[in-house]
């Protein structure tokens, strides 16, 4: 028996209640719950599935090897690096990101590369007219490029079209904008946005159409965020960075046919998106002569070391509260260092007023800045620069010791092969000494105070 039953559902997190509360349990976002009414019926429902019999599942061993899904290249590297490899046949693929960051731009340069390597490529889009996106195309020099344009919201339109067209890979720009007349809810509210991202995504697996979708996210959860698509789709790109800055990096942040984690780092110029081979050189090229509070970084992103600046500004503060100010990095990591930093360094930061900063527009995530973080707020404080040639990585232990961290090694070439010749490194780490670099480990954070800044 058929019977509706209201529930909740959060636009941040997608976590679902039967009770509507101004702030969801799960992920603490304010006023992102809304209605949605699903039908309770059918097996799934019931507790007992009956007498109908359902058809027999094929099992196989774990040991049994499938071919590697197909895969096709856009020919723009750092895009099909991030991709895993290349795009999977009838995979289904987001791309989320702030609006105006370049998704569009990037989807019809990958569009138009992938359309000249051979696959029948549809873009449709849902908030440009085809002139506008057509005079974008030409203005990054795309005009010749054989994609199928579409400007369309009908999501039932749009299908039927893809049905017709069967194309090898088909941009849908964005699904925010697009709508099924089965659901009552307007454009970009969770349900419609739930709704089409599962249509399209189904659609790809039935029809072995390779669908990217395009999702704004927004701060405030007004707009139902891409995080309800997450789990639907196979690969989630993100593409992020920062206004100012002329960076853009694509991250995978789920993949189900390659490792999440890798970037593509690509430059925003007045002819669309550049690709950055050489991030390192690209993310250090302004530094000049080293100056107190900035540390160099020798990262893992991926599969891929990216050595990164990090700049320190420590100043008396004005105000009865002093200030904490962090740009690409964790604003509680940087708590839990000053903390380290005051508890077993005897370094105290009260009064002080703290900025830290990512050069370039990155943000980075690894425990193992941890050291470079440190290193850069006593460089800061103690108004102390480090040799220029210096790069430091570590993960800090709240006891204030150093645990090294993985591809020790990698990281070193890296920093070698930018000139690089010493590194301040946690003890261990089976380093074979191959990369060429002076070492300098340090057992714990009072040893770098006594022995770098000859304090403590
Ligand atoms: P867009 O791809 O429309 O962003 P999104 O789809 O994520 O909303 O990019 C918009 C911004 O990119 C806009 O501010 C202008 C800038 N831009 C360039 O700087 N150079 C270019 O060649 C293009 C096409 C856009
Ligand atoms: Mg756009």
């Amino acid at each position: 028996m058929a019977k509706s039953k209201t529930t909740f559902i959060c636009s941040n997190c997608a976590h679902i209640t039967t009770k509507w509360a101004g702030q969801c349990e799960s992920c603490g976002a304010w006023n992102t719950l809304s209605e949605q009414t699903a039908l309770a019926s059918g097996p799934a429902a019931s507790t007992s599935l009956g007498p109908a019999r359902g058809r027999i599942v094929e099992l196989s061993d774990l040991g049994s090897e499938d071919a590697p899904p197909p895969r096709h290249h856009a020919g723009i590297a750092e895009l099909d690096r991030v991709l895993g490899g290349g795009l999977v046949t009838g995979s289904a693929t987001l791309v989320g990101g702030d609006p105006g960051i370049g998704k569009s731009t990037l989807l019809l340069q990958a569009a138009a590369s992938f359309a000249k390597a051979g696959l029948k490529t549809v873009y449709i889009s849902g908030e440009e007219a085809r002139a506008q996106v057509r005079m974008r195309a030409q203005r990054l020099g795309l005009g010749h490029a054989p994609v199928q344009l579409g400007a369309e919201t009908n999501l039932r339109d749009i299908l039927t079209t893809l049905d017709e067209e069967a194309p090898d890979l088909a941009i849908i720009d964005s699904v925010q904008t697009m709508w099924l007349d089965t659901v009552g809810s307007a454009p970009g509210s969770v349900a419609q946005v739930r709704a089409c991202a599962h249509e399209l995504t189904a659609f790809a697996k039935r029809r072995g159409i390779s669908i990217i979708l395009v999702g704004h996210v927004t701060k405030e959860g007004q707009i139902a965020g891409p995080r309800v698509v997450e789990h639907m789709v196979d690969t989630v790109l993100y593409f992020e960075g920062e206004r100012g800055h002329q960076f853009r990096i694509l991250r995978a942040v789920k993949n189900r046919f390659g490792p999440a984690d890798e970037i593509g780092v690509f430059e925003m110029t007045g002819a669309g998106l550049d690709q950055v081979a050489n991030p390192s050189a690209l993310f250090l090229s302004q530094r000049g002569t080293p100056a107190p509070g900035s540390v160099v970084f020798s990262g893992i992103e991926g599969t891929r070391p990216v050595l990164v600046e990090f700049q320190a500004l420590v100043a008396p503060s004005p105000h009865a509260q002093a200030r904490r100010s962090v740009v690409g990095w964790d604003g509680g990591r940087l708590a839990m260092i000053l903390a380290v930093l005051e508890a077993r360094c005897a370094i105290p930061f009260a009064g002080l007023d703290v900025y830290l900063n990512v050069a370039g527009g990155m943000k980075v995530s690894e425990p193992a800045a941890d050291l470079a973080v440190a290193v850069a707020l006593l460089s800061a404080r103690e108004d102390t620069a480090l040799p220029a040639e210096c790069v430091v990585f570590g993960e800090l232990s709240l006891s204030g010791a150093l645990r090294p961290v993985s591809q020790g090694e990698n990281r070193l070439k890296e920093a070698t092969k930018l000139g690089f010749t010493s590194a301040i490194v946690p003890p261990g780490g089976k380093l074979s000494g191959e990369h060429g670099v002076r070492l300098m480990p340090m057992a714990d954070l009072a040893t770098v105070v006594g022995e770098v800044f000859g304090a403590g």
